[in-house]
C-alpha cells in the first residue's frame, strides 16, 4: 500500500519533471531562435532570419499540445487555454507568413509577421503570469 503510493508519486513527479524539462527546452530554442531573427531583420540578414524561424518552428512544436499548455496555466486562467493554444498556433503561422514573404522579397510585410509572433509570444505568458 505504503510502496504503491510512493510509487505513484513517483511517477506524477517523473512526468511533471519531463512535462517541464520539454517546456523549457521548447522556450530556451525559441527564444534563441527570436533573437536570430530579430538580428537578422535589424541586419537585412535573411539567411539569419530564415535559420531562426527554424529553430522557432522546432521549439514551438515541443511546447504546443493543449495538455501541456493547460498544465502550465495558472488554476484561474485554465478556462482560456484555447486563447494559449492559439497563441502557439499563431507562432508556427508566423514563420510561414515569414518565409512565404521573404520568399517574394516583401521585407516590411515579412518584418510585421515578426511583429505578429511577439505578440503571440507575450499573449501565452502574460495569461501564464497573470500580467
Ligand atoms: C502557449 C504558451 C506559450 C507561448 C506561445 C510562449 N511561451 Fe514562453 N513560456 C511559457 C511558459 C509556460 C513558461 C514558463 C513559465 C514562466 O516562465 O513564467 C515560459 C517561459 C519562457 C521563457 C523563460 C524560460 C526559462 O527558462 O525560465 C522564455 C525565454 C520564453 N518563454 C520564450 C518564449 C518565446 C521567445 C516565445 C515566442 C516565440 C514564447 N516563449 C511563447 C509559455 C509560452
Amino acid at each position: 500500500m505504503k510502496l504503491t503510493k510512493i510509487l505513484i508519486a513517483g511517477i506524477l513527479s517523473v512526468s511533471f519533471a519531463s512535462a517541464n524539462d520539454a517546456m523549457t527546452k521548447s522556450m530556451n530554442i525559441m527564444q534563441q531562435g527570436i533573437e536570430q531573427v530579430q538580428f537578422g531583420f535589424i541586419n537585412n540578414n535573411e539567411k539569419m532570419v530564415r535559420e531562426g524561424l527554424v529553430q522557432i518552428k522546432k521549439g514551438n512544436t515541443m511546447f504546443s499540445s493543449e495538455t501541456l499548455i493547460k498544465a502550465a496555466l495558472p488554476d484561474d486562467k485554465k478556462h482560456m487555454t484555447n486563447v494559449a493554444v492559439n497563441a502557439s498556433k499563431r507562432i508556427t503561422a508566423d514563420a510561414t507568413i515569414i518565409e512565404l514573404n521573404l520568399d517574394d522579397k516583401a521585407y516590411t510585410k515579412a518584418a510585421e509577421g515578426y511583429a505578429d509572433m511577439m505578440n503571440a509570444c507575450s499573449r501565452c505568458h502574460g495569461l501564464i503570469r497573470s500580467w
